[in-house]
């Protein structure tokens, strides 16, 4: 769990997406010299951990991340999610709303999985089943990164493999299951009152721009931010951009 900061202004837990680990914010650590202690956990079984059953539901990773804040001491908290994290953390304002001082939201959405996305989980299990955890890289870099990524920074292409390598076949199975199970959080977004941040890269295909839009639509008041050149995980992809955002939300909304 990378963890760094001097005498916070707050914290800033970072929940991470599909089929990484926390390793995927380390530029986000950078954070921490604006005063803000940040905090990245691997979700069960990522990030190579062992010990505890994979989840099987998002409640299952949002009570988690509930428990640390718990164990830190931390009674409210900046938190934000890419993608999966973003599922979680709206478990997380469905069962605890009050740890929220601010809402982040990247490239992910409201809606639960349609049929068809169930269809293409089971495909994903499958996959996860043969092949493990390279078969789920080859198919998911392509999809995960933007075409302006893939073409001209290898090296973020390097990065996103060796996240997802380095995470077992059972914690991506679990993530699989948690994910196709999730509830529709539609109706959750009249209810967010804290301040929110959207961000969403344009050549995002998973999550795509407009549904962004939408979820702002349905926050009030939140603010949303588009980034050029970046795929689904902006924060790996310009993560320049992406810090300054965040940065001037920390600084002036929260
Ligand atoms: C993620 O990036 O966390 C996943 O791709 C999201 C999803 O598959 O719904």
């Amino acid at each position: 769990m990378p963890e760094s900061g001097v005498r916070p202004r707050g914290t800033l837990l970072l929940i991470h997406a599909f089929p990484l680990n926390a390793r995927m914010f380390d530029a986000q650590l950078a954070l921490a010299g604006l005063g803000w202690r940040v905090i990245a956990p691997h979700l069960r079984g990522f990030g190579g951990g062992t010990g505890d059953a994979p989840a099987t539901s998002v409640d299952d990773y949002a009570g988690d991340v509930i428990d640390l804040l718990d164990t830190l001491h931390i009674d409210e908290a900046v938190v934000g999610g890419v993608s999966m994290g973003g599922y979680i953390a709206f478990a997380i304002v469905r069962h605890a709303p009050r740890y929220f001082q601010a809402l982040i939201l990247s490239d992910t959405k409201s809606q639960a999985d349609t049929p068809e996305g169930i269809e293409g989980r089971k495909k994903m299990l499958q996959l996860v089943d043969e092949k493990g955890a390279p078969g789920v890289a080859e198919d998911m870099i392509p999809k995960l990164l933007g075409e302006t990524t893939r073409r001209t920074r290898p090296a973020v292409v390097d990065e996103v493999r060796s996240l997802i390598l380095a995470n077992s076949a059972d914690a991506i199975a679990g993530a699989v299951r948690a994910m196709m199970t999730r509830p529709d959080s539609a109706l959750l977004l009249p209810t967010i009152h804290c301040p929110t941040l959207i961000l969403v890269g344009e050549e995002d295909g998973i999550t795509p721009p407009a549904l962004a839009e939408e979820m702002q639509r349905g926050i009030a008041g939140a603010q949303l931010a588009v980034f050029p050149s970046a795929g689904h995980l902006p924060n790996l992809e310009t993560p320049d951009a992406f810090n300054a955002t965040l940065a001037q939300f920390l600084s002036h909304r929260v």
